[in-house]
């Protein structure tokens, strides 16, 4: 007898009915479709295919050098390793904050091309134009506000936003803003746990937070610093739940001994 066992596919809709019941959840970045398969095996509830790709992947300093065709890349690998969570793709600088035609232009190709849920875009009022036209197309949009690293060059620096009541009460309105629009969730990025408690409690959309504290309906981190692959980024909101930068060094060391060494291959290595 086989045994079928069905998959839940996880939906905007999964995510609002979790949040109602009080479960948290999980979210994590993937790139490639390698990855994408294990951490959607492993359980995982969204799947982020993040700009920060410019920074892991690409060894770039920010995430403004990565381009549409390249989101587009990670975008389908990652959909191919991913049975049930849902997919999230990154909109990437200078594809929706000119005009909200380039927008939902831009938003289309990634949807058509990648087979992803949903896109996800930074910023509040000043980009509500180009998230109201994507979902008037029938694209699910997630939000981010808070750090918003495209936004980088606008800042100078990284540290936390929205400590000051000016930028606090402006995030509040700019979460409101797009939860009217229809957003179905939003990302926090780097803001005080009190401040991301409070949008969670007034915000009937999930709200997944990044060094937003524990008040928050969900967690999301890079992949590549929570695993230790990167090891040079320490915020405090980081939890390293693997130290693979030195597994990794280990395995390498020791295949490289053994190439040198003639023990590799062995006689049941060959053919
Ligand atoms: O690009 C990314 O990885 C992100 C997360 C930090 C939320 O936007």
């Amino acid at each position: 007898m086989s045994v079928h066992k069905e998959i839940r596919k996880v939906t905007t809709h999964v995510l609002s009915e979790m949040k109602l019941r009080g479960e948290k959840i999980s979210m994590l970045t993937a790139y490639d479709f390698s990855m994408a398969r294990l951490v959607d095996e492993a359980g995982l509830d969204v799947v982020l295919v993040g700009d920060s790709a410019s920074n892991v992947m690409a060894g770039n300093e920010t995430t403004l050098p990565i381009t549409l065709d390249q989101m587009i890349y990670h975008g389908k690998s990652v959909v191919k390793g991913v049975k049930r969570a849902l997919v999230v793709v990154d909109m990437p600088f200078g594809t929706y904050q000119g005009n909200s035609k380039e927008a939902v232009q831009s938003a289309i190709r990634i949807m058509k091309e990648t087979h992803a849920d949903a896109v996800k875009l930074e910023g509040g009022k000043e980009i509500i134009e180009s998230v109201n036209r994507i979902i008037s197309a029938g694209i699910p949009v997630m939000g981010h506000l808070g750090l918003m690293p495209q936004s980088i060059h606008k800042y100078g620096t990284y540290v936390v936003r929205a400590k000051e009541d000016v930028e606090a009460k402006k995030l509040i309105s700019d979460a409101k803003l797009l939860e009217e629009a229809g957003c179905f969730s939003i990302v926090l990025e780097k803001i005080p746990a009190s401040l991301g408690e409070k949008v969670a409690s007034v915000l009937k959309i999930p709200i997944i937070g990044i060094g937003a504290g524990s008040g928050v309906d969900g967690q999301v981190l890079v992949i590549h610093d929570m695993l230790g692959i990167t090891q040079e980024f320490s915020p405090r909101f980081l939890r390293r739940y693997h130290n693979l930068a030195a597994e990794i060094k280990g395995a390498v060391g020791a295949y490289i001994d053994d190439v040198k060494s003639r023990d590799f291959p062995n006689d049941k290595e060959q053919y």
